[in-house]
């Protein structure tokens, strides 16, 4: 029996086999981002169904991502969307935005997701000013030091009774370290503070290990 962080995965391997099954498209879409040097940081598979049936269970229409990186976890959510529906998802980089839609083309997913490239803090403002529908599912996932300007841009953008999803918000248990001086930590924590007695949602976190490590998600409704 394999220790520690090898038994988290293995579970993982476990629940993929009974729960998720063979899916060709995104083991195409990681052995893609690997060839181009992406970071093997999106969600796992057992995530990345867990993202896909909240924003079905909420019925979401238009699903909002921060931080696409390959597009693996946009290609879950799209897969949560009723016809005419639509993921925008942000991405800084514009060279893994170019990854992100060969894999989201060969997902046959083209019409439901709409990429937007540059600093999400922009992009979202953009939104804002531009004006759009809003939003009913929201996941969170890029630069962490934004987290806390993130769930306020989000909250903005979308309707009342809206789920934000944050990813990473446990970091190992780094997050208990208020003299971290990693950003990714101190922006997070921001991210706890200000939802502490927030007036416009109501939220909780909770703990996860697996392929992915010890982290954990923070899920947030809007009033
Ligand atoms: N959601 C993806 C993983 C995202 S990794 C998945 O699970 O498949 C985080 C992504 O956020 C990276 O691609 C990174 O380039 C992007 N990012 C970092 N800072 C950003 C910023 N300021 N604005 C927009 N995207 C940013
Ligand atoms: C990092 C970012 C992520 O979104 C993630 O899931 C894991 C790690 C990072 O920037 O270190
Ligand atoms: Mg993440």
């Amino acid at each position: 029996m394999p220790d520690g962080d090898q038994r988290w995965s293995a579970v993982d391997d476990y629940i993929s086999d009974h729960l998720i099954g063979e899916d060709a498209i995104q083991q195409e879409t990681l052995e893609a981002n690997r060839k181009a040097g992406l970071p093997a940081i999106d969600v796992s598979a057992a995530q990345g169904k867990m993202l896909q049936l909240l924003a079905k269970g909420v019925g979401a229409k238009r699903i909002l991502e921060i931080g696409t990186l390959g597009g693996y976890s946009t290609i879950w959510l799209a897969r949560a969307l009723p016809e005419n529906g639509i993921v925008v998802t942000l991405e800084l980089e514009e060279s893994y935005a170019q990854i992100a839609r060969t894999n989201i083309s060969k997902a046959g997913l083209d019409d439901k997701v709409e990429i937007i490239v540059g600093e999400a803090i922009v992009t979202l403002s953009a939104l804002d000013h531009k004006g759009t529908d809003p939003f009913d599912f929201v996941f969170i996932d890029a630069d962490k030091q934004n987290y806390a300007p993130y769930l306020e841009h989000a909250i903005r953008l979308s309707r009342p009774g809206a789920m934000l999803l944050f990813d990473n918000v446990v970091r190992e248990g780094e997050i208990l370290n208020r003299d971290s001086d990693d950003p990714k930590v101190s922006g997070t924590r921001a991210l706890y503070e200000v939802l502490h007695n927030h007036p416009k949602v109501d939220a909780t976190a909770v703990q996860t290990v697996g392929s992915k490590k010890w982290d954990g998600f923070l899920l947030a409704i809007t009033r």
